[in-house]
């Protein structure tokens, strides 16, 4: 959703905002550019990835000590050149970059006209430059009073970034529902849509909150207001994510490397949370408002993307093992359709990012509404994890590829610890079956690990079924939403059509559609609804469909009627989850890979969705 970085202070900016752009570009990549100060303004922008940025701006002189830079993912006009970011000012004076949506756009934009001030792109940012460069000289104001003012003159969502030309020794920044942080360093400042492209420099930082406007100055200075010009302070905290953690360490791939992480980062989320020999487990987040969790009359999960599917999975641990009634909500559809919200109900909201417009919306609604709101997130320190009473961190990790692979895990092992928790304090388990599912928790990063070992055997599968152009997958229960996460993996890196569908309901429509070209994933690692789901086999096979089953090991029915068939440890049926979504994770990659695209950043997706 736009990835935005800029720099003050004694260092050289372009190299700083280069490789900034290239550590934000999951965020968007249709196109680039960079402003630096140096006497004037010298802007670059370019369609494509950051990349084709570099090549335009070689051999230029971006000597400058001021700067910032962008990168894309297009909600107004189309990605090309004109359209990129930085926009100019009619007068060539002030730059800006923006992400996020100004919603009266189109009103601003004509009285502006009216005035007489001309636009070259179709972008709604072009407009806000105008409309500061004109409430200042008609104002008379200082570049940051005049960000001030324009502000409220907008409704939208947005964190911008602003040069002046004329007051060449500060930046403007300002957020409103985008993501806004400042790294604080030696003499220096930075601003970017994340850490990422300031942890290399300092690890001090201070996140905008809604509605302010920070003055970063060349001499290390900086200033914030809110909207009503009133003074406020931020405390400075201290991040610590590390280099390393946002690199490729080798792996081709940021979405392989992350697959690979995923023992380790199944037994991160788990780490000092579990203790199945000493036969406890806890929640920090969960202990303060344990009584009033317990008493909740039902749980809303409320989400977008992969983050729903693991609402969905939650759906079933809540009901099974606590035994409370619980709903999943796209968030989207949540916010706007008045929903009915009792003060004794439980949300949970879980996002990867914890930026996503959406969820942090259906949030703010359902906590004005009285409820108890609790985030499952992975950025610490992010909008969603802040507008949230309580909450756990799933401490996956910098998740860089834009499919998302062991974000969903780590949120699986914090939702099967919560139900795990819920359902023994509530009475709903029994000690034995409680310790069993700790004990089976706990096994689950070394099961993790031997799905991984069987690498080879997943790619050559993938390589028999790459040429398909649609595909079935297909779960029960527990492995119903896993069906849809797979589906999801595939087609938004391969981009072959794939759903996800309740094995049985395959009888009611998709089963049309299987013929001798059709490949169809059948989870099929549960022991409850096992027979069920060999049945559905023979169904497909009967249509000559080509089946690639996910089975447990040691399986003998389905391995004598399936094409292909993975095999995966055993585990409790509540767990399966976490274990059935591995595979999945690598057929989508190697598939994605065969078919020479790019997988980290699949076309026109963006891994934080910080616009509605
Ligand atoms: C985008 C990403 C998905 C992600 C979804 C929700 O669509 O491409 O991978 O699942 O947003 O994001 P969140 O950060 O809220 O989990």
């Amino acid at each position: 959703m736009c990835g935005i970085v800029a720099y003050i202070g004694e260092r050289q900016a372009s190299p700083i905002i280069m490789e900034g752009l290239k550590r934000l570009e999951y965020r968007g990549y249709d196109s680039a550019g960079i402003s630096i100060y140096h006497d004037k303004i010298k802007t670059f922008k370019k369609q494509g990835k950051v990349l084709e940025l570099e090549k335009i701006i070689e051999g230029e002189d971006l000597q400058g000590t001021v700067g910032f830079g962008h990168t894309r993912w297009a909600t107004h006009g189309p990605p090309n050149d004109v359209n990129a970011h930085p926009h100019t000012s009619n007068s060539g004076d002030i730059v800006l970059i923006h992400n996020g949506i100004i919603e009266n756009y189109a009103s601003l934009k004509a009285a502006l006209m009216d005035l007489g001030y001309s636009f070259t792109s179709e972008t709604d940012t072009e407009v806000l430059v105008n409309l500061i460069e004109e409430v200042q000289k008609s104002r008379n104001l200082t570049i940051g009073e005049a960000v001030r003012q324009s502000l409220n003159m907008v409704v939208g969502a947005y964190a911008i970034v602003v040069i002046d030309a004329k007051e060449p020794d500060k930046i403007i920044g300002a957020k409103n529902s985008s993501p806004l942080v400042c790294g604080v360093g030696e003499n220096e400042l930075f601003l970017a849509s994340d850490a990422t492209p300031i942890v290399k420099y300092t690890d001090k930082v201070i996140y905008i909150k809604e509605d302010e406007v920070i003055t970063l100055c060349d001499d290390g200075t900086y200033s914030i207001v809110n909207l009503e010009n009133e003074v406020t302070e931020n405390p400075i905290e201290h991040i610590d994510l590390k280099l390393e953690s946002i690199e490729k360490a080798g792996f081709e791939h940021f979405m392989l490397k992350e697959i690979y992480q995923q023992p380790i980062t199944i037994a991160e989320s788990m780490r000092g949370r579990i203790n199945a020999a000493e036969g406890w487990a806890k929640l920090g987040g969960m202990a303060e408002y344990m009584n009033r969790i317990k008493q909740a009359d039902r749980i809303i999960l409320t989400a977008c993307g992969t983050s729903w599917h693991s609402a969905l999975i939650a759906e079933y641990l809540f009901e099974e093992l606590a035994r409370i009634p619980t709903e999943v909500e796209y968030a989207s559809e949540f916010r706007y359709r008045n929903p009915i919200i009792k003060t004794n109900d439980f949300i949970i909201a879980l996002s990867q990012s914890g930026e996503t417009a959406d969820t942090l919306a259906a949030i703010k609604m359902a906590k004005d509404r009285g409820a108890l709101i609790y985030g499952i997130v992975n950025v610490v320190g992010s909008s969603i994890a802040r507008e949230t009473h309580a909450g756990s961190y799933i401490h996956a990790g910098p998740e860089i590829g834009v499919a998302s692979t062991k974000a969903f895990t780590s949120q699986l092992t914090v939702l099967s610890l919560m139900a795990i928790i819920l359902g023994y304090e509530k009475g709903m388990i029994s000690q034995g079956y409680y310790r069993q599912l700790l004990t089976e928790l706990e096994s689950i990063p070394a099961k993790v690990e031997r799905i991984l070992k069987v690498d080879d055997h997943i790619k050559y599968i993938a390589s028999e079924i790459k040429d398909a152009n649609n595909s079935l997958y297909l779960g029960r229960g527990y492995n119903f939403p896993v069906a849809l996460e797979g589906a999801l993996k595939l087609k938004e890196i391969s981009y072959i059509h794939a759903e996800g569908y309740p094995a049985a309901e395959m009888k009611h429509g998709p089963i049309a559609l299987i013929d001798m070209h059709m490949p169809i994933v059948v989870i099929a690692t549960n022991k409850r609804y096992y027979d069920k789901v060999v049945s559905n086999i023979e169904e497909v096979k009967a249509r000559k469909g080509i089946i690639i089953a996910v089975v447990t090991e040691g399986d003998t029915a389905i391995k004598a009627l399936a094409d292909f068939v993975i095999e995966v440890p055993t585990t409790e049926d509540p767990l399966s989850p976490l274990l059935s979504v591995i595979p999945l994770q690598m057929l989508a990659y190697h598939i994605a890979v065969m078919r020479d695209c790019n997988v980290d950043q699949p076309r026109n997706l963006a891994k934080s969705v910080t616009v509605e």
